[in-house]
C-alpha cells in the first residue's frame, strides 16, 4: 500500500472550537485575559478530562479562550492547515454559535471570522471548507430552537447544515422536535449524535423524530441487527469516530469497536477525528486505524468518497472533489 499519508481524505465530524490545539489555547488565554489552571493541560490527552461529562465541562472551560472573530478565523486556518498536511480534501466541521455569542461575538461577526480563515486556507492550500452550525442538547429545547432560527434567517453558502451535538443519554430527541420539524420544512440538512451514548432507540428517534440524513457516531447500531439492515438500506451515513470512542470508553480498543463489522455489513461509513486534541485524534490517525483493522487502499478512498457524496455541500463542489480521489 502507498503510505496512508498520500490517501485523498475527508473529514465531516469534528467541531471546529475543539480543534484548538495547546499553544493557540495558551496564546489566546493570555491575549483574552482568560486565567486556565495548568491542570488542564495535564492529563493523558492533550486536555485533561475524567470521563464524557467531564470532557464536555473542560471542553467549555478549553473553547471559552476564543473570544473575536480574529481567534475564529485563526483557529479555523490552523485546523485546515494540518488537515492540508494530512492530504485532507474537504472538512465539513461543526460550529457553535452558542459558544461565540457567551464569549461577546454576534452570530455574523463570528462566522466571518470562521469564512475569512477557511477562505485564506482555501487559498493557500486548496483545502474546501463548509460549516454545520450546532445545537447543544443539554443547553434546552429553547437554545437550540433560537440556534436553529438564527441560522435559518441568516442563510450563508458555506453554512449547509444542522446539528445536534452535547448530553444524548439526559436530552433525547422528544424535546427537539420542534426546531427539528421547522429545520425539515426548509429542506436543511440534519445530522444528529445519536448511538454514542444511547443505543438503537437514540437511533431510531434520530431518523423518525429529527429526520437526520446523517448519524453523528451511530456506531451502537450494532446492538440491534434490524437496524443494522435499515440503515444498510438506507441512505443515511454514519459519521465514525473510532477514536474519540475508545478515548471515553464507550469501547475498550479499536478491534472491540464495532466500525469494521459495520464495514464489512455494507453500511455507509466515514472516519472522523471529532474532537480531536482532547483524544489525542487526528483524521490521518483514523484512516491509519482503519488501515490496521485491514481496509484495502481502495477501501480506505471509498470513506473519503462517502464523507464527499454525503456532504450537505452543493453537487458542482462534490463533482470536482471526487475527482480528485
Ligand atoms: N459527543 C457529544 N457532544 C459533543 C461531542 C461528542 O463527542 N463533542 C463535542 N460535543
Ligand atoms: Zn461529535
Amino acid at each position: 500500500m502507498n503510505s496512508i499519508k498520500q490517501i485523498p481524505k475527508a473529514e465531516i465530524h469534528v467541531h471546529l472550537e475543539a480543534t484548538i490545539s495547546p499553544d493557540l489555547c495558551r496564546k489566546l488565554a493570555k491575549r483574552n485575559n482568560v486565567d486556565l489552571s495548568e491542570d488542564l493541560f495535564a492529563g493523558q490527552y492533550v486536555y485533561a478530562w475524567e470521563d464524557f461529562y467531564d470532557f464536555l465541562k473542560q471542553y467549555d472551560i478549553i473553547t471559552s479562550v476564543i473570544h473575536t472573530p480574529d481567534d475564529y478565523r485563526e483557529l479555523t486556518y490552523n485546523y485546515l492547515k494540518k488537515c492540508a498536511a494530512d492530504h485532507v480534501i474537504y472538512v465539513e466541521a461543526m460550529i457553535s454559535s452558542t459558544h461565540a455569542k457567551l464569549q461577546g461575538m454576534t452570530y455574523n461577526s463570528f462566522l466571518e471570522g470562521v469564512i475569512e480563515g477557511a477562505n485564506q486556507a482555501r487559498e493557500e492550500f486548496g483545502i474546501v471548507s463548509k460549516y454545520i452550525m450546532n445545537g447543544i442538547r443539554h443547553l434546552g429545547p429553547d437554545s437550540v430552537f433560537q440556534t436553529a432560527e438564527e441560522v435559518l434567517n441568516n442563510p450563508h453558502f458555506d453554512l449547509v447544515g444542522f446539528g445536534l451535538a452535547g448530553d444524548e443519554l439526559h436530552f433525547p430527541a422528544k424535546l427537539f422536535t420542534k426546531t427539528f420539524d421547522i429545520l425539515k420544512k426548509e429542506n436543511f440538512p440534519i445530522t444528529i449524535h445519536a448511538g454514542e451514548w444511547d443505543g438503537p432507540q437514540s437511533i431510531r428517534d434520530a431518523i423518525n423524530l429529527l429526520h437526520a440524513k446523517r448519524l453523528g457516531h451511530g456506531v451502537r447500531c450494532i446492538e440491534d441487527p434490524d437496524l443494522v439492515e435499515e440503515l444498510r438500506n438506507s441512505d443515511i451515513v454514519l459519521e465514525t469516530c473510532p477514536t474519540s470512542n475508545v478515548a471515553t470508553k464507550i469501547y475498550p480498543s479499536y478491534e472491540g469497536h464495532p466500525v469494521k463489522e459495520l464495514f464489512n455489513q455494507g453500511l455507509k461509513i466515514t472516519v472522523n477525528s471529532d474532537d480531536p486534541p482532547f483524544f489525542n485524534a487526528t483524521i490521518g490517525g483514523e484512516y491509519e486505524v482503519m488501515a490496521n483493522l485491514g481496509l484495502s487502499e481502495d477501501e480506505l478512498k471509498s470513506l473519503t468518497r462517502n464523507a464527499i457524496k454525503y456532504a450537505f455541500c452543493d453537487q458542482h463542489t462534490k463533482s470536482k472533489l471526487l475527482k480528485k480521489i
